[in-house]
């Protein structure tokens, strides 16, 4: 079947089509238009202007990928949307527009978990994937480590308590000065350094792993953050603009490394405790490299039975394609009447800026 997924719940409008057969998702077109330019100049997402922006960009995207994947709307045989969570006049927009779509096409309609979909990135050409199924799920609202005995089904058993990772590796990176979104500067800054190293990379700044040891599978980054502010105070009091510009690349690394050991530590450690045949990573801070190449290793090192799986890079961002693909099970379990009653969804399915799984 041919499915349409559409995504605005933050700055991407994103429309994609894949087809979903018996055991493979094949994406046939994936349109994003990004506004990460747009927010830059603010130090982050404003919702309003997302608003407008996903609002002039929707038909256009819409537009290229049906014309990239050499289908028209006749071919589409579901349409699928993020529901929530994400900033509410962002995830109107594209609610009200697949609500539309399936009004006019007469297409069944359904609503997606964005973070669901981040999971289900993991899906697409791959189905070696087996529960049960642990994963990292790692965004710039969400860090979590959540337990999936079978497909759509949830079980959150870590979680930050503070801020997300994605969140502070965008507030590292406004503390630096190297402008948004923080994610793939901060990283891009880390490996400078770590290139520049002969051998293995001694960094002589130090910074906390929060709970690293604490008894269970949760999470902290807020702390994190703030131990890299008052490094830089320390640090800018006692060296001069030129030498302090010399150590961010350091202090990068080190931040970087610091959140890579918290995250590997704790998907280790719940691995040992349930036992997954999979491990999948999933969100934002899943494009980040140094990331996904220790976590498989350390994967693969520990536990050599189980799969690990990544996301292509342009599926680790947001993108439509991860959410048709999460509709495509979701589609897959519902039974003759949910699917009957998907058909008048455009007339109840509500944007829900705290959307929960399952
Ligand atoms: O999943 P996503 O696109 O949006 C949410 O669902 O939140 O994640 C965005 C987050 C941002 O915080 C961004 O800084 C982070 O992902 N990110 C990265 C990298 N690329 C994006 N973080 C670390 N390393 C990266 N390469
Ligand atoms: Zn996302």
């Amino acid at each position: 079947m041919i499915i349409l997924g559409i995504e605005t719940s933050c700055d991407e409008t994103a429309v994609s089509l894949i087809k979903k057969t018996s055991d493979n998702v094949e994406v046939l077109s994936n349109a994003v238009s990004s506004q990460v330019e747009l927010h830059a100049a603010w130090g982050g997402v404003v919702p309003n202007l997302a608003a407008r922006e996903h609002l002039k960009n929707i038909l256009p995207v819409l537009e290229e990928s049906l014309s990239e994947a050499q289908l028209t709307k006749d071919d589409v045989d579901l349409i699928s949307v993020t529901q929530g969570p994400g900033l509410i006049p962002a995830l109107l927009v594209g609610t009200n527009f697949a609500k539309t779509l399936s009004y006019l096409w007469k297409k069944p309609l359904i609503g997606i978990h964005h973070i669901e979909g981040h999971i289900y990135a993991n899906f697409i050409g791959r189905s070696d994937i087996n529960f049960p199924v642990l994963a990292l799920v790692v965004s710039g609202g969400h860090t979590q480590l959540v337990l999936m005995r079978d497909h759509l089904n949830y079980e959150v058993v870590g979680e930050t308590q503070d801020d997300a990772v994605g969140e502070a590796f965008d507030k590292v990176a406004r503390t630096l000065d190297l402008g948004y979104p923080g994610g793939p500067i901060v990283s891009q800054k880390a490996e400078e350094f770590k290139s520049s190293q002969t051998s293995n990379p001694e960094s002589q700044i130090s910074l906390p792993r929060p709970m690293l040891n604490s008894p269970n599978f949760n999470f902290s980054f807020s702390g994190l953050k703030t131990a890299v502010l008052y490094k830089v105070k320390e640090l800018k009091k006692s060296l001069s603009a030129d030498e302090f510009q010399r150590l961010i690349p350091e202090i990068c690394h080190e931040f970087q490394q610091a959140c890579i050991d918290v995250l590997i530590h704790k998907t280790l450690k719940a691995t040992k405790k349930y036992s997954p045949k999979s491990i999948v990573i999933a969100g934002g801070v899943s494009a980040n490299t140094e990331l996904k190449k220790q976590l498989e290793e350390s994967v693969y090192e520990k536990f050599p039975e189980i799969t690990y799986s990544n996301p292509d890079f342009t599926y680790s961002l947001d993108n439509a394609a991860m959410i048709a693909s999460a509709a495509s099970f979701r589609w897959g379990k519902m039974t003759e009447e949910q699917k009957a009653e998907a058909t008048t969804n455009w007339k109840t399915l509500q944007a829900n800026a705290g959307l929960s799984m399952n």
